[in-house]
């Protein structure tokens, strides 16, 4: 079974456990999202369901226009019911990292105003520690004048490497749907306590938000290789 199953099955659990009618529904954002997103459309569909969809991001507002969902936003609808998203990484606290795609900001935010926050994911996201699955580091969304400095504290505070995201396509940083930059902070010391690093990284002047998601999720979803589901 493939990558793309495992990412699907957990996606459909989700949707089929958290989504009700009447319900307000955080769209997260990735690869993962896009199968949540068509089963609640085939729900939708079907069921005559009630939902108003609220974006993550540039990708997950398209995707809701595709699938002809109602698009709300967090000015109307201030209180999420259920957000369903993504992860890199998921350690045995249900600490994650996210911002794989660039949209943690949004991410977050839409996060911090849902009662609950359920991750979907296949198996390879699945960690004992952050740093055991995912090498490409915590993403940070910066503004894009301080991301040297910031690059320099960082390293200077918890040790590490940061790199700034390129674009693959063409010449020059990613630049988020904020307009801002992306450094990938490549940790060496998988032991540090999550929660204050974010909040100390997130004192630093020109730092936006950080990748690193503590206490926030309450469920995940792990698509396995033979189609079954591991849920925490
Ligand atoms: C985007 C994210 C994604 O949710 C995360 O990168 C997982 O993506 P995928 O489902 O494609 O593996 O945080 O910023």
């Amino acid at each position: 079974m493939s990558l793309e199953k495992a990412k699907q099955v957990a996606a459909y659990r989700a949707v089929d456990e958290f989504v009700k009618s009447d319900c307000v529904f955080g769209v997260g954002s990735g690869s993962t999202v896009v199968y949540a997103v068509q089963r609640l459309a085939e729900r939708v569909e079907t069921e005559n369901l009630k939902v108003i969809c609220i974006p993550t991001s540039f990708q997950a507002k398209q995707l809701i226009i595709k699938h002809k969902l109602t698009l709300g936003e967090l000015e109307t609808n201030p209180v999420i019911d259920v957000t369903i998203d993504g992860a890199d990484e998921v350690d045995s606290n249900m600490t994650l990292i996210k911002g794989g795609g660039g949209c943690l900001l949004q991410e977050k935010i839409v996060a911090s105003c849902s009662k609950k926050l359920v991750v979907i994911a296949d198996y390879t996201k699945d960690s004992q520690k952050l740093g055991d699955r995912y090498k490409k580091g915590i993403p940070i969304e910066v503004i894009p004048m301080a991301y040297i400095p910031i690059k320099n504290k960082i390293a200077s505070l918890f040790g590490g490497e940061l790199k700034l995201r390129n674009a693959i396509a063409k010449a020059g940083p990613v630049v988020t749907d904020n307009g801002n930059f992306i450094l990938d902070w490549v940790f060496t010391n998988q032991d540090l306590d999550w929660e204050k690093v974010s909040s100390v990284i997130k004192m630093i002047p020109g730092v936006v938000e950080t990748g690193l998601f503590v206490k926030m999720c309450q469920k995940a979803y792990f698509g396995q290789a033979e189609g079954t589901v591991v849920e925490r």
